[in-house]
């Protein structure tokens, strides 16, 4: 009888014993160490840890902003460390959307530019980018500032502007890094609904670099970052 072709179901995003070493003025300093991770489509996950944990370097990784000493990282199937520096880029361009905890926006663009412009970037039509991105800046309460320039904008309304970039190319996997940091309670619920309702609907997996223990508590799971060492919530350390 012939056997059934096994069911995989591959993961979203797929880390497979990945460290990260610099090296300092006393030896290698392990910043990240054998993290294994697995995220489905849809999945939102919140990593927690204090200050100097390893999360940033973390998420650099996964963005292909920085390689692993060792270990191996797949996104939607592709293997992270077979890309070179253009390969990485249009992965990036086209999967991944990033909110840094400095938000980087351009301060020559205004508000919508800045919006728009990983979609052009990634080569979607004009048309849907000025509807989404008319959608995407009245979820961010943005549309009165949308043609003002970042420097004029309040820490949280660049926070929200960060928010909306990221999501315009509809990516196959939001990564954020303290999305919240600076904002009020009602501008990070805000930032918040549309970071995990918008990725539910449309199947986009989310990792959230987060000290807040009420936006960690919205994942669907949470890890802690202690030492570079990744754990689930609630298991202690070694
Ligand atoms: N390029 C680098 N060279 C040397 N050390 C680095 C480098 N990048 C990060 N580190 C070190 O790795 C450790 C983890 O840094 P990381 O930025 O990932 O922390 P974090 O958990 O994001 O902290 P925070 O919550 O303050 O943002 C820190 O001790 C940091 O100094
Ligand atoms: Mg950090």
């Amino acid at each position: 009888m012939p056997t059934e072709p096994e069911e995989s179901i591959m993961p979203l995003l797929l880390l497979e014993g990945v460290s990260r070493s610099f090296q300092g003025p006393q030896g290698p300093f392990h910043a990240v160490r054998d993290v294994r991770l697995a995220l489905s489509p849809g999945e939102c996950v919140a990593i927690t840890g204090r200050s100097g944990s390893g999360k940033s370097t973390l998420l650099n990784l996964i963005a292909g902003l920085d390689a692993p000493t060792s270990g191996r990282l797949l996104l939607d199937g592709i293997d992270l460390g077979a890309l070179n520096d253009a390969g990485l880029t249009r992965l990036r361009r086209e999967k991944i959307g990033l909110v840094f905890q400095f938000f980087n926006l351009l301060s020559t663009l205004t508000v919508r530019e800045n919006v728009v412009l990983p979609g052009r970037l990634a080569g979607r039509n004009e048309r849907e980018l000025k509807s989404d991105a008319n959608a995407l800046l009245q979820a961010m309460d943005l549309s009165p500032r949308a043609d003002a320039t970042p420097e004029t904008l309040s820490g949280g309304e660049m926070q929200r502007c960060a928010v909306a970039r990221a999501l315009i190319h509809r990516p196959r996997l939001l990564l954020a890094d303290e999305p919240t940091g600076n904002l009020d309670t009602r501008s990070a619920e805000q930032v918040l609904d549309l970071m995990l309702t918008l990725p539910r609907e449309r199947g986009t997996a989310v990792l959230i670099v987060t000290h807040s223990a009420e936006v960690a508590a919205r994942a669907d799971r949470q890890l802690v970052m202690r030492d570079g060492v990744l754990r689930p919530e609630g298991v202690p350390g070694e």
